[in-house]
Order: structure tokens, then sequence, then C-alpha cells
């Protein structure tokens, strides 16, 4: 299948382009489209057959249930079943915006699009290419982030064009994301609202909005407690497994948490410890690695970026502007993979607001291999 790449002006909108992608959606075809979090691969969310050319396209697997994407909040009611109060009230508070609620799911939802569950995902993206797609084509968009399962998401066309090229028919060049991770969801089928996935809206925005607790998933927490420390890392091959890291015996409650994601081709390691320490053991670790014949590469934050001594050295941002971090983050992934790099080592990012989500897709993309120094 040819892939046309169609560029279009978030804010001059060409309709005859929405037109042309609204019917693809109405024809039960895929199009890649901009989100103000991560390029998404849309499908009509309500029709079978649609919904499940995304698996095919992602190779993802089938239990791994999808967002549907809305653009008025009464969508909402046409998808979820039972009362909808408390996303009322958020969706007044985020939407449209970075913000996922899971909800009891109508029996209209495909399993295609529910992987089998009897909750839905919902959300409002805030960008004007993506809610004029799901306005002009009538439909509710079924959208996973539009990149190979597994791999990075995309945050900005040429990375969709990389996974999916032949695979679908049109991609919407809505240029760069602005948030650059996925968005926040929170399950409000639990009685105390759980989040399933942190991202730009945060536990306390959520908490403040709807006047109540709100509490992180523990299975997201649960692999990140143990750490391996840098005489174990150096004491064992060279490959710490992911499983020392876990073994908590929790899960995730999102299936997508559960799988190893959003990860380079390279092996991946995070370090973490005081600076000056990182600095020391990641050069040691270059040196060691480089001499084994390997292309190395190094993820920093820009206050430490000159310390270090790799092949590639990526600058993730200001240690300050996490926003920046946050934005970059995959697209430093998938450049180390056209650069070929074998090995990344990167620093910590436990940034006061959004480290919580950026740490989140940092470990699952290095398979939870950190090292304390
Ligand atoms: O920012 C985003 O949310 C992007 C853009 C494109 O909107 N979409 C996105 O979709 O990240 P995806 O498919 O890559 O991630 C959806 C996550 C998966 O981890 C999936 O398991 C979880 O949402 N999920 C979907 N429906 C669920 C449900 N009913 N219960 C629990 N988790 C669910
Ligand atoms: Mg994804």
């Amino acid at each position: 299948m040819h892939t046309r790449r169609i560029p279009i002006d978030p804010a001059n909108i060409d309709r005859a382009v929405i037109k042309e992608a609204a019917a693809l959606i109405r024809a039960g075809e895929l199009v890649a489209f901009p989100t103000e979090t991560v390029y998404g691969l849309g499908a009509d969310a309500l029709n079978a057959s649609a919904a499940s050319k995304i698996y095919a396209a992602k190779g993802r697997p089938s239990d791994n249930p999808l967002i549907v994407h809305i653009s008025r909040f009464e969508d909402l009611c046409a998808v979820a079943s039972g009362e909808a109060a408390r996303a009322g009230r958020l969706a007044e508070v985020f939407w449209p915006g970075p913000l996922t609620v899971i909800v009891p799911g109508s029996d209209k939802v495909p399993r295609e699009t529910t992987g089998g569950l009897k909750t839905v995902a919902v959300r409002m993206p805030g960008h004007p290419v993506a809610l004029a797609l799901i306005e002009e084509s009538g439909c509710l968009i079924a959208a996973p982030s539009a990149n190979t399962s597994g791999r990075p998401s995309p945050t900005e066309a040429a990375h969709v064009a990389a996974d999916m090229d032949g695979r679908i028919p049109l991609i919407l060049d809505g240029g760069a994301v602005g948030i650059g991770i996925e968005s926040t969801i929170l399950d409000l089928t639990e009685e105390i609202p759980l989040i399933l996935r942190p991202g730009y809206i945060t536990k306390e925005m959520l908490e403040e909005a709807l006047r109540e607790e709100v509490r992180m998933d523990p299975g997201l927490c649960a692999v990140r407690d143990k750490k391996t420390t840098y005489s174990e890392y150096c004491d064992g091959s060279p490959h710490v497994s992911a499983a020392r890291g876990a073994g908590t015996g929790l899960r995730p409650k999102a299936p997508g948490m559960r799988y190893r994601h959003y990860a380079p081709r390279a092996e991946l390691i995070v370090l973490e410890g005081e600076p000056g320490r990182v600095a020391e053991e990641i050069n040691r670790l270059v040196r060691s690695r480089q001499a084994e014949g390997k292309r190395v590469g190094v993820i920093a934050a820009d206050e430490t970026r000159s310390c270090y001594r790799a092949d590639v050295v990526a600058g993730a941002g200001a240690r300050a502007q996490e926003e920046v971090i946050a934005r970059r983050l995959y697209g430093i992934l998938r450049e180390f993979d056209d650069l070929n790099v074998d090995v990344i080592y990167s620093e910590s990012f436990d940034t006061p607001r959004m480290g919580l989500a950026i740490m989140n897709r940092l470990l699952k993309a290095a398979g939870h291999r950190v090292v304390h120094v």
C-alpha cells in the first residue's frame, strides 16, 4: 500500500484535507494524525473490522484495548454505560486535553476496540487537527499511538512514517507535537480513582479537580522499588536482567503498561544517584563497552551533557524545563536507533511535576534496568 503524507497547518486547517482523511475513516481505513500528546493511528471505533486493522498495522497484542477519541462530551455517553458525574467534572477542567478516563463500557463498542474488557477508555484530544478529523468523520476514533508495537511513540510525522510506511493510506503531518508523552489514564471504575498511566496531568491536579483522593496504580511502582547496585551491575554479566528489578508480583492494571514498550533497539540502562558519581560511572561504563566494540550513547540533562565522552551524547533539556525533556525523550530514543547505537546509558530525570511520567516511560524503555550508584 502506498502511504501518503499530507502536511496540515494546525493554525490554518485545510478543510479539503480533513474531508479526505474523514472519508477514509468512514470507509473503515486507518489515518495517522497529530494529537497534543503523540501521533495517533485512527480508525472508526465502532467498526470492528476497522479497529482490527489497527492491531495488524501495529503488530499489537489483541488483548491491549484502544482509547476512543471524541470531540464532544455527549459522545462519552455513546460508548459508556452508567453514571458519568466524575467524568463530567474532569472534562470541564481538562478536556479537550491529555487525560483519558476509563468508564464502564456500553455494548455498542466492539471487542476489537475494548480488547474484551467491560470498560472503555475515552479521551477528547486537545489538538485542532484531531478534533477536526473526529468531527468531520462523524465517527468516534479509536487511536493508539501510531508506532509499531513496542517502539517509542511518535512525536513527529517522520516517526510515524518510519513505522507505518506501506501499512496505512494516510498520515496527516501537523508538525511536532506539544507534550510528547501519552495522556494520563485515570480509571473511574474504581471506588478511589486510580491512575493507570502517569502523564502531563498529575495526581495533584486530578485531586484538586475531583476534590477527592486519587491513587497511583501500585502495579506501576512495584518494579521501581527494587534497584540494582552499581557493584551488582558490574559483577553480573553486563546485562542486568529486567526480572531482577521486578518480582513483587504486582502487575499494572492497564494491559499496555505490562509490556516492554517505548523501547529503542539498543540496550538502555538508567543510572541514578548523585550527579557527579553518575557521570563518573557512566563514563567508565562507556569506555568498557566501547572496548568491546560497541557504539555507545548517553542521554543527559543539558547541565551535565558536557561531562560525557561517548559516541553520541543527547541533551534531553534543562532539568528546570521538564516539558522539554518530556517532548524530546521519544525522539532521542529513535535518533539513537537511526545512528546504530548498541548501548545507551541515561541519567535519571526525577523532575518535580512530570518526573513520574518521564521516568515511567524511560524505565519501561529500559526494561526496568536501573542501576543505583
Ligand atoms: O495520549 C494518548 O493517550 C495517545 C494519543 C494517540 O491519544 N494514545 C495512546 O494509546 O497512548 P495507546 O493505545 O498507545 O495506549 C492506550 C493505553 C494502553 O496501555 C491500554 O492498555 C490502556 O490505554 N487501556 C485502554 N483501554 C483500557 C481499559 N478499558 N482499561 C485499562 N486500560 C486501558
Ligand atoms: Mg502506545
